[in-house]
């Protein structure tokens, strides 16, 4: 636990002003707005609050159940039950239940490739009859490669769409999914593949990225040396280059799913059955396995993405969310939550600004994007790539734009309404998390006023308040933690194989409550303002890592005795990674092993969690318990007085000397 002092600090405190009324046009772009008004908004919130299982049961029988509930929410926090007895699948709502319906042949999924070989970049489409077809030849395939109901399989793949037909699959046949994303190294994989008891991996040969190939499968080979727990790999061929092959274990994704049964069925899930496993950092060294079920996530992300993203069949939508399916947001928000709304989902597979900086723009243009969700680091790289990009492209067709991972700062806000939106789509800032499942603290795009940097109010269902340590709420303004005081549908059950660690984690610190890990405030309109995580967490470009992996990673390196990891202000990232580093004795301080610990940090956990500063010091600052004092390398981090380029020994311990009593 990090020390009091560190609880309230305030990473950003806005006084913006600028109120933003829901553009009145908004309603009949996207075919008319669910709630209107504020007040509406209100009345309905206080209305799902007073009857918790009322509400969700009524969003829950917009879905398809094999057997009804006999109770729609059992229990309390921090183990509350949802739809009790009742059996259902997600593939079967998200996909079969279309079919059925007579939209077998409407478009579930576009997906455009990266590389655009003569300037026409490849495209496919895939209706709800294909990806019917596909799902189940690849649940029957995996059921021949020895995949059960219950087992858990992991997914390390680009944004392909046998990505999209692999989580499905998954879903269909019963099977958990834990997607890792495909910027983690082996070391990573095999971690979590050992956590999660996992005997199967899907993966790809290689995955675009700025006309670069990622080798996954290379980095899978890795892994399967690092665990010996992976015993079949399937392996979808994307960029064709030769990859080492193991015939014992290895398998073509073309040569075992055109086998597979296209008439292989849903398993009938009970509710509370495991959907997947998705790891996140957390504040010790070790990601956790969150753990999410199966009705409660599927009713939570059906309603959000009908009441936030106002997601609705038959009027000509076409959403995009630009998050890669390996996070949270690409779970419920690329693949799960349109799919289960009928509205045709578009999924990216490359890089913002391959082959050039307009690509995001071109992509909006020529299919039309009707909804755009990113996030704010992408928005400030898009807006430091200057407007002429986006001038150059229609974007007419936007109606709403959302943004969530991290707090947006006004200016990008202001961009993304002016520039993007054309000063006529509503935003909507998510706040919510891994463990949520789903939009917990949102506008509503038709009813509620928006200020730039401020996600607004809960969603119906959601009792969210800023408080302290004891539970009390605060008074507007002042910051507090964020909690959350009542269930909801799709908050996670679990740590995978950890249960004191999920209720030490999350209901140790408020009691009774959920506890979220940021700092926040209330203003006086009763709008939330996100201060950043109180924890050990780092939110670096939208990414969570934790403090203690990036420092294991640079510990397990022979030159490093020891090592701190802060966040510090980083100008397109939200948060940048600054490493304090002490070296044992007969190693150099110098350029050279600077540069070999970052790669070593890419290399242990993936180039996402490389150092943007690694600062060599004889000894860590401490306080006289022997705490690191991470408030004043935080300073230090923050500091423009040591380039990172200049800086050589440093012994920030006399700096600590000075310090001490302001950390104690
Ligand atoms: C953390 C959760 C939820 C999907 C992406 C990240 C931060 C998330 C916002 C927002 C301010 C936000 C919080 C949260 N965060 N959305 N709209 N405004 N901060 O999921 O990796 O589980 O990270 O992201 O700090 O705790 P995640």
């Amino acid at each position: 636990m990090t020390q009091p002092t560190d609880e309230t600090r305030i990473t950003s405190v806005l006084q913006e002003e600028r109120v933003f009324d829901p553009p009145a046009r908004f309603s009949e772009a996207v075919g008319g707005a669910r709630v209107r008004s504020l007040e509406e908004y209100r009345a309905l919130h206080r209305r799902s609050l007073d009857d918790l299982p009322g509400f969700w049961a009524e969003e829950a029988r917009e879905l398809e159940w094999f057997k009804p509930w006999d109770e729609v929410l059992q229990g309390d926090l921090p183990e509350p039950k949802w739809f009790v007895g009742a059996r259902t699948n997600l593939c079967h709502n998200a996909v079969d239940r279309h079919v059925a319906a007579g939209h077998g042949d409407e478009v579930a999924i576009v997906w455009e490739g990266e590389p655009t070989p003569d300037g026409a970049p490849e495209v496919r489409r895939l209706t709800y009859a294909e990806l019917q077809r596909e799902t189940a030849r690849l649940a029957s395939a995996l059921t021949t490669l020895g995949v059960v109901k219950g087992d858990v399989v992991t997914i390390y793949m680009g944004m392909v769409p046998e990505l999209a037909v692999a989580l499905l699959a998954c879903a269909r046949l019963g099977a958990a999914h834990s997607v890792i994303f495909g910027g983690f190294a082996a070391q990573a994989i095999a971690d979590r593949v050992e956590d999660a008891g996992s005997k199967l991996v899907i993966t790809c040969d290689g995955g675009w990225r700025r006309g670069q190939v990622i080798r996954l499968k290379d980095t899978v080979d890795e892994a399967t040396r690092l665990t010996a727990r992976i015993e079949k790999v399937v392996v979808v061929r994307r960029t064709g280059q030769e990859v080492a092959w193991d015939a014992a274990r290895d398998v073509w994704w073309h040569d075992v799913v055109p086998q597979g049964d296209p008439d292989f069925p849903c398993a009938p899930m009970d509710a509370e059955d495991m959907l997947f496993l998705l790891y996140t950092s957390g504040s010790t060294g070790k990601p956790k396995g969150i753990l999410h079920t199966t009705a409660g996530y599927m009713t939570f992300v059906h309603a959000t993405c009908k009441y936030v993203f106002e997601l609705r069949p038959d009027a000509g939508q076409l959403y995009w969310c630009t998050a890669d399916i390996g996070w949270v947001t690409g779970h419920s928000y690329v693949l799960y939550g349109p799919l289960l709304r009928r509205v045709p989902t578009l999924m990216y597979e490359g890089a913002p600004n391959a082959p050039a900086e307009d690509r995001w723009w071109d992509i909006v243009e020529r299919h039309r994007v009707t909804h755009l969700y990113t996030a704010p680091t992408a928005i400030r790289a898009l807006r430091g790539w200057g407007d002429q990009h986006v001038k150059k492209h229609d974007l007419s067709s936007l109606a709403l734009l959302g943004t969530v991972g991290e707090p947006i700062n006004p200016e990008a806000w202001i961009w993304y309404h002016e520039v993007v939106g054309g000063g006529r789509c509503p935003i909507v800032d998510t706040w919510w998390q891994t463990e949520t499942g789903g939009h917990m603290i949102t506008p509503l795009p038709g009813a509620t006023p928006t200020v730039p940097g401020s996600c607004t109010l809960p969603f119906f269902g959601v009792d969210a308040a800023i408080v302290n340590e004891r539970g009390e709420e605060m008074p507007p303004n002042t910051g507090g933690l964020l909690a959350i005081r009542r269930p909801w549908p799709g908050m996670l059950r679990g740590i995978h194989g950890d249960r004191p660690r999920f209720l030490k984690t999350y209901f140790g610190r408020i009691p009774g409550m959920y506890f979220a890990g940021d700092g926040a405030r209330r203003d006086a309109r009763g709008y939330f303002w996100i201060m950043g995580r109180v924890d050990d967490v780092i939110n670096v470009a939208g990414h969570r890592l934790g403090t203690m992996e990036i420092e294991s990673a640079l510990v397990s390196h022979p030159a490093v005795a020891e090592a701190a990891v802060v966040g510090m202000p980083h100008e397109l990232k939200g948060t940048g990674i600054a490493a304090f580093v002490s070296l044992k004795r007969g190693f150099d301080a110098g350029a050279a092993l600077r540069s070999q610990l970052v790669q070593h940090v890419a290399h242990e956990i993936g180039a996402l969690a490389k150092p943007d500063q690694v600062r060599f010091t004889t000894s860590l600052p401490k306080t006289r318990s022997g705490k690191i004092m991470r408030r004043l390398l935080r300073d230090i981090a923050a500091g423009k007085e040591v380039t990172q380029d200049t800086t050589t020994l440093e012994d920030y311990g006399v700096l600590a000397k000075l310090r001490e009593h302001e950390e104690e």
